[in-house]
């Protein structure tokens, strides 16, 4: 029951500002308290939301369509040690983001630990309306929150260490132990590579068609039980109705109950060992930050095993 929590104010994976100020938002809201108090865990806490200001290049062009490459390698790689070194101590770890490109640490720290530690490989379940898989090629935006999963399977790959050359084998994950759910707007690109490489996907229409119920069977029976899993959850998954104060918002997403209940069914597998949280932005439609906070909170504590009765 320990818990290693990683406050991560990021916010260049993208071009709106505030996203950086979600992981005080959500702390200062009782969050981690309550994962002390309520579920019992022995948290490990450094007391700072990071902002990597030190390692950051002054100058940093566009490069091969990505905007502040260096900057988010250079983030990515210090997150992916900060999650390793918890991983690496049997600790479920917690990401508070930050946009979703730092997710390009979080999973590469859990992979090569749990590759190490246990010498399984890493599940990835991404809760989101995105799929965040552009390769710099596909991408329209050249913004890299919309390329971490292209270069966590290898789908997108770097010689450059200074523009995410240094993720390793170990570091990576299969895109058949990937799964999506809530997805409703797919690049053209995106849509490709889905089908071309077989991923698992649970769109809104599959949750529409089959309910969440049977979506979460599916899901978690494709990753097969005693698998550990990573689960990133991005706020927009959501529906804005729900959790509005975010970078990328979209419509017709995922109820509050049914964000929630996405996390319970993760957690009552036992195999959850990492949870990110990202893309809370409470400078976007200010009037509807607390919500969105306070939806967050909640699946982060679903997540980590708090049931309704
Ligand atoms: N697909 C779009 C892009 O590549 C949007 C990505 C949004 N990603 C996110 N993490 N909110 O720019
Ligand atoms: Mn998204
Ligand atoms: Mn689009
Ligand atoms: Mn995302």
């Amino acid at each position: 029951h320990d818990l290693g929590v990683v406050a991560v104010g990021f916010s260049g994976g993208q071009t709106k500002a505030g996203v950086d100020a979600a992981p005080m938002a959500l702390i200062e809201s009782g969050l981690i308290q309550q994962l002390e108090e309520d579920l019992e865990f022995k948290v490990t806490y450094d007391g700072q939301v990071h902002s990597y200001t030190d390692i950051m290049p002054k100058d940093d062009p566009e490069y091969r369509n990505m905007k502040r490459p260096k900057s988010v390698s250079a983030v990515t790689r210090a997150v992916s040690e900060q999650v390793y070194e918890h991983a690496s101590k049997g600790k479920f770890v917690l990401t508070l983001g930050g946009d979703h490109s730092i997710a390009i640490g979080t999973i590469s720290g859990t992979a090569r630990a749990i590759k190490e530690r246990l010498g399984r490989e890493l599940a990835v379940i991404w809760v989101d309306a995105h799929a965040d898989i552009n390769t710099p090629e596909t991408s329209e935006s050249g913004n890299i929150h919309g390329m971490p999963v292209a270069f966590l399977t290898g789908l997108a790959t770097e010689e450059n260490e200074e523009t995410f050359g240094w993720i390793r084998e170990d570091q990576r994950i299969s895109t058949k132990k990937l799964v999506y759910i809530g997805l409703r707007d797919i690049d053209r690109g995106e849509k490709k590579i889905l089908r071309e490489h077989g991923i698992k996907a649970f769109s809104m229409y599959d949750i529409d068609r089959h309910g969440i119920g049977r979506v979460m069977d599916m899901a978690l029976g494709w990753i097969g039980s005693d698998t550990p899993i990573h689960l990133s959850f991005d706020v927009d998954a959501l529906d804005p109705m729900w959790a509005p104060s975010t970078g990328t918002p979209v419509r017709g997403g995922l109820t509050l109950r049914e964000g929630d209940f996405i996390a319970e069914c993760v957690a009552e597998t036992g195999s959850l060992v990492a949870l990110d949280l990202v893309e809370v932005n409470p400078s976007l439609d200010v009037h509807g930050a607390s919500d969105t906070v306070r939806a967050g909170c909640s699946i982060v504590r679903c997540a980590l095993g708090d049931t309704l009765l």
